[in-house]
């Protein structure tokens, strides 16, 4: 049976801003005192921010040393942090292969969703003119629960009143291949594969993708 649905992660897949994610949580982690390496950052990528800031005091062996007020407070600094990084963002952060991509699975009638863990995902789609795309957009602030429970990629699918088995998701999280490939949906890794072994399949990059093979 031919795919009639892409799915899309955000960050790290069709656009750069995965390298601001990192940037604002080593700056709190250097605040904090310890080193925050790319290698770390890897376990943050498709996770929720709250749970990405247990996961980086975790790594500071910090786990216990802060009451709730206190992390919700390091959060909001993160976040504000990275919101300035991303205010300022444009179309030369779609990373390589995307728009073509899209442009493609658009003509060919294909139905796109977006499903991102990020609260940031409309006005980063705003700032680098992607936002006309997508059928449907399933962010942060429409799930409750996060990657990799597959609430993201099936809210948008069930919205567009598609077959999970149908839809293709594309993603550069092992939280996000998971969720994907929990309810049948053929998990597409874009990235390294040493990194992507939850993966039905592996591109390094958008661009390398065949799209009649899989639409
Ligand atoms: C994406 C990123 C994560 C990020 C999460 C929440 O899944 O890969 O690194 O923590 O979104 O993003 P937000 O912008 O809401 O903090
Ligand atoms: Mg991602």
């Amino acid at each position: 049976m031919p795919n009639k649905c892409a799915i899309f992660d955000l960050d790290g897949v069709l656009v750069d801003t995965a390298k601001y994610h990192y940037l604002a949580w080593k700056e709190l982690a250097e605040k904090l005192g310890f080193e925050f390496t790319l290698e770390h950052n890897e376990m943050l990528k498709g996770v929720s921010r709250m749970t990405s800031l247990d996961i980086l005091l975790e790594v500071g062996h910090m786990k216990d040393a802060f009451t709730e007020e206190e992390k919700v407070k390091m959060a909001t600094e993160k976040n504000n942090r990275y919101v300035e990084y991303i205010s300022n963002i444009d179309e030369s952060e779609i990373l390589d292969g995307a728009l073509p991509l899209l442009q493609e699975l658009k003509q060919k009638g294909i139905k796109i969703a977006l499903g991102s863990a990020s609260k940031n995902a409309q006005i980063i789609l705003k700032n680098v003119g992607l936002e006309k795309y997508f059928d449907v957009i399933v962010d942060g602030n429409s799930v409750s629960k996060a990657k990799p429970d597959p609430e993201v990629f099936t809210l948008g699918a069930k919205t567009l009143g598609i077959p999970y088995e149908e839809c293709v998701v594309f993603e550069d999280s092992q939280a996000g291949l998971e969720a994907a490939k929990i309810v049948g949906m053929l998990a597409v890794g874009v990235g390294q594969e040493k990194d992507l072994t939850n993966a039905d399949v592996v591109y390094s990059s958008l661009k390398d993708f065949k799209i009649e093979q899989y639409f």
